[in-house]
């Protein structure tokens, strides 16, 4: 049932940019994980929603959803990308480079948690999308650097339904345990969204 759903949803999706599709297509023949087209038009549409200027993202990648955060922002956004292979950084100017996305990038190589600690505030949304079992650290660094209104968004917290199991490994583990913590913070009032892999979405209160 959610295969036929989440097919049925890429059937419905629009097209989009030809570098975006390169990106993805990229993806697909190397086994990168990226957020995907359905989570990339929402991380757009929220962030026009919350009328975004600053955005930091944890774990960027090659830069796809950093992409989809610039189309809605255009020239007045700021977006902050760590990631701890600097391969990623190269490859991911070059595709903005190409698609001529004007956005300014800051792009810092290595370990998002210790690089979001030196950052200052507010962003306006933070991406999160690091190794698995670092997601419960992730909650107390992004409380203060988000401004009140503001997004925290992490992905697959779904974890291809293997949160719903009674036997877990330790990254399942650790995302059940991100949840169970993020619902319970006062600093946040959070919901799933069961696209592709879930995300949830944490509002800054
Ligand atoms: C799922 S991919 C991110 C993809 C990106 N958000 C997108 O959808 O285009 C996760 C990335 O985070 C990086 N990463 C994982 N754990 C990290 C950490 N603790 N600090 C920095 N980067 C990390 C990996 O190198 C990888 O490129």
């Amino acid at each position: 049932m959610f295969q036929k759903v989440h097919k049925y949803l890429h059937q419905v999706t629009p097209d989009r940019d030809p570098v975006l599709r390169e990106m993805e297509t990229y993806a697909d023949e190397n086994g990168f994980p990226i957020i995907g087209p359905l989570v990339g038009r929402f991380l757009y549409q929220m962030a026009i929603a919350t009328k975004a200027r600053r955005i930091l993202e944890l774990g960027s990648g090659y830069g796809y959803s950093a992409f989809w955060f610039s189309l809605a922002m255009k020239s007045k956004g700021h977006i902050t990308m760590t990631d701890g292979d600097k391969a990623n950084k190269r490859r991911a100017f070059d595709y903005f480079k190409r698609a001529g996305l004007q956005s300014q990038f800051e792009f810092r190589v290595g370990d998002a948690r210790r690089v979001a600690k030196k950052l200052d505030g507010p962003f306006d949304i933070i991406l999160n999308d690091i190794d698995k079992q670092g997601y419960p650290d992730t909650i107390d660094l992004a409380a203060p650097l988000l401004r009140k209104g503001g997004l925290f968004i992490t992905d697959n917290v779904i974890w291809d339904g293997k949160v719903c199991d009674r036997k877990q490994d330790d990254t399942t583990k650790a995302i059940v345990e991100f949840t169970r913590l993020l619902y319970q913070d006062s600093r946040f009032f959070t919901s799933i969204m069961p696209i592709r892999d879930g995300i949830a979405v944490a509002l800054r209160v």
